[in-house]
């Protein structure tokens, strides 16, 4: 049984075996949450990103924590919000579903989530907050060792939007 936490907080301080991060193509850092796990994780994580030759969005990638607290980061890459008509709804299903594979496939018991794609990437909260609420708690089913997820909000609108997709949960 999978327990979900929403909480608001600094994704880059918890304590919890993967820490995910809204990156982009190139896993080369850049700002928002990947600045901030950048910073945090110290120069050691970009020199393994390196290693990795970007990743596509919607799929995701996984390297050890380094400076962090968490053991590992699980790097994905949310779709650039266009409307709405250019299978962004597909590709941010498909961050989460590959997020929680990867999990799984590590041994990780406890996984942190920032709101992937809301931020630079325009998508709008709400519906994407449905999306990672429904695709997680699908995805949970399959990967029953997952004890804990944390979908982890930086502002109230956020958290607002994940309290009531958590509500409204299917
Ligand atoms: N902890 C938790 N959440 C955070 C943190 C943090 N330290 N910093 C930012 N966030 C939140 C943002 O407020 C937003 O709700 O993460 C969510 C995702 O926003 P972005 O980081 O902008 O990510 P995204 O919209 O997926 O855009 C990705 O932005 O930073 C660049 O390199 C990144 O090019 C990529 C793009």
């Amino acid at each position: 049984m999978t327990i979900v936490h929403i909480i608001q907080d600094d994704i880059t301080g918890l304590d919890v075996d993967a820490i995910v991060n809204a990156a982009n193509n190139s896993l080369l850092g850049g700002g928002g949450v990947d600045g901030a796990i950048h910073r945090a994780a110290g120069p050691g994580l970009l020199a393994e990103c390196r290693t990795l030759n970007g990743c596509a969005t919607g799929d995701a990638k996984i390297t050890g924590g380094h400076r962090l607290t968490a053991k590992h980061v699980i790097h994905t890459v949310g779709p650039v919000w266009h409307g709405g008509n250019a299978n962004e709804a597909e590709l941010l299903k498909n961050c989460y579903q590959r997020c929680m594979q990867l999990a799984d496939k590590n041994s990780v018991r406890s996984i942190a989530f920032p709101a992937i794609s809301c931020g630079v990437y325009g998508y709008p909260v709400e519906q994407a907050a449905d999306i990672a609420i429904s695709t997680v708690l699908e995805q949970a089913e399959r990967y029953s060792e997952i004890s804990d997820v944390y979908f982890v909000c930086f502002n109230d609108a956020v958290y607002y939007a994940y309290q009531q997709a958590y509500q409204n949960r299917d």
